[in-house]
């Protein structure tokens, strides 16, 4: 349980193991980032808060950072008639006292939605969805970066046409529920930049190929209706094992530029369970990975974020999926910059490598919005 004590005392300790560290390796993600123009940061979670070692890692690297579960629906409300700010309030709390930004992810994800609220009519999800958006977005309102109002609203394989992704909020209000949260958040709080975010528009898997354009229709509806957006989210969670076209996913994020929004890397990892067990051989692949994929995002000028899916590997949520589909396995997936005991590794360099190509591409010529 994340309590005020347990984060002052993480922030303090963090404070002296940090100076008691050896130098941080110079520049830091986040000021390298900064000297190319784009925020740096990654997701965070009660981990960041109870392990000083880890908030130092935060502390040194991130400039910005995103709730991973804290403000999901089916955190902050477990039951029907209770909210459950506390992790959320301490993230904030902890990162407005370390002068970090902070991205809030999700306000509507039609994914993991507790029980009882499958159980509802459309009529009664309808009233919770208006009430749930009302009372979070006022919380918090004026203290975030962004929000990720609605994510990941396509899932082909849910065979819906249209290939929208189902659960509770498009089965009470169909395609609609988009934009009724984006005009509902905007009327309550206009200094977030409100973030459409999707997953798997970098690869080009059936579902891959399938979502960038649903994606693009949905949005060029939106703006077209006068739906307040301000910018997309591109998970890039990459897939090697899956075919892709990284400079035809800059051209794609520079379509959503050319219509005036920014772009977001929003839960930047690499999947590395195609690549061998050697430990060394692995990081080197998945370095060359990041550094293919970041140089080519970020030769658009669109793109102005950065955030990896939690710093460490220890952290990663691939370990979750991993130890679930391979019980007996000793391999961890080794997605980030950063080992299971917070020691950079070859894909940070390649980070640095991509920030610094952009930074020397110089400032973009800025292109009207349409
Ligand atoms: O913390 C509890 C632990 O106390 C309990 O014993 C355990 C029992 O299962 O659950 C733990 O909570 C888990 C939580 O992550 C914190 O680690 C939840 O079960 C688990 O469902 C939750 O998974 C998160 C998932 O979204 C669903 O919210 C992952 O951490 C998170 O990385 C993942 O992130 C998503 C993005 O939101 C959207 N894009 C895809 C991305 C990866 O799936």
């Amino acid at each position: 349980m994340i309590t005020r004590r347990s984060v002052l005392a993480g922030a303090v300790a963090a404070g002296c193991a940090g100076a008691a560290r050896s130098a941080a390796p110079a520049p830091s993600l986040a000021d390298a980032a900064a000297a190319a123009g784009l925020l740096y940061g990654a997701s965070i979670g009660r981990e960041a808060l109870d392990d000083p070692a880890y908030a130092d890692l935060y502390r040194r690297e991130a400039r910005i950072v995103t709730t991973d579960v804290a403000l999901k629906f089916d955190w902050l409300r477990p039951t029907p008639d209770r909210y459950e700010f506390g992790p959320a309030d301490a993230i904030l709390r902890a990162a407005e006292a370390n002068g970090k930004l902070v991205r809030g992810h999700t306000l509507i994800w039609n994914d993991n939605a507790p029980a009882w609220l499958k159980r509802l009519s459309g009529r009664e999800v309808e009233r919770v969805f208006d009430e749930h958006i009302d009372t979070v977005a006022e919380r918090y309102a004026g203290r975030l970066h962004s929000w990720d109002v609605v994510n990941e609203p396509f899932w082909p394989m849910d065979h819906i046409a249209g290939g929208w992704r189902n659960g509770p909020w498009f089965a009470a209000m169909g395609p609609a529920y988009v934009e009724r949260a984006f005009r509902r958040v905007a009327a309550i709080d206009r200094t977030a930049k409100l973030t459409l975010n999707e997953a798997q528009c970098d690869n080009d898997s059936d579902w891959g190929r399938a979502i960038r354009p649903l994606l693009r229709g949905l949005v060029d509806r939106l703006l077209d209706a006068g739906v307040p957006l301000d910018a997309i989210g591109l998970q890039s969670h990459l897939q090697p094992q899956w075919p892709a076209n990284y400079g035809e996913f800059a051209a794609y994020a520079a379509a959503f530029g050319a219509r005036g929004l920014e772009v977001y890397l929003t839960e930047f990892d690499v999947n590395d369970d195609g690549f061998l067990d050697d430990v060394r051989a692995r990081d080197a692949a998945v370095a060359a990975t990041c550094q293919s994929f970041l140089t080519a995002a970020l030769s658009t000028s669109a793109v102005k974020m950065v955030v990896n899916w939690q710093l460490s590997d220890r952290y990663s949520w691939l370990r979750d999926v991993w130890r679930r589909e391979r019980p007996a396995s000793r391999r961890m997936p080794r997605p980030l910059p950063f080992d299971a005991e917070f020691s950079a590794k070859p894909m940070r360099d390649a980070m640095l490598a991509a920030f610094a190509a952009r930074k020397a591409a110089g400032p973009a010529p800025q292109r009207k919005p349409e």
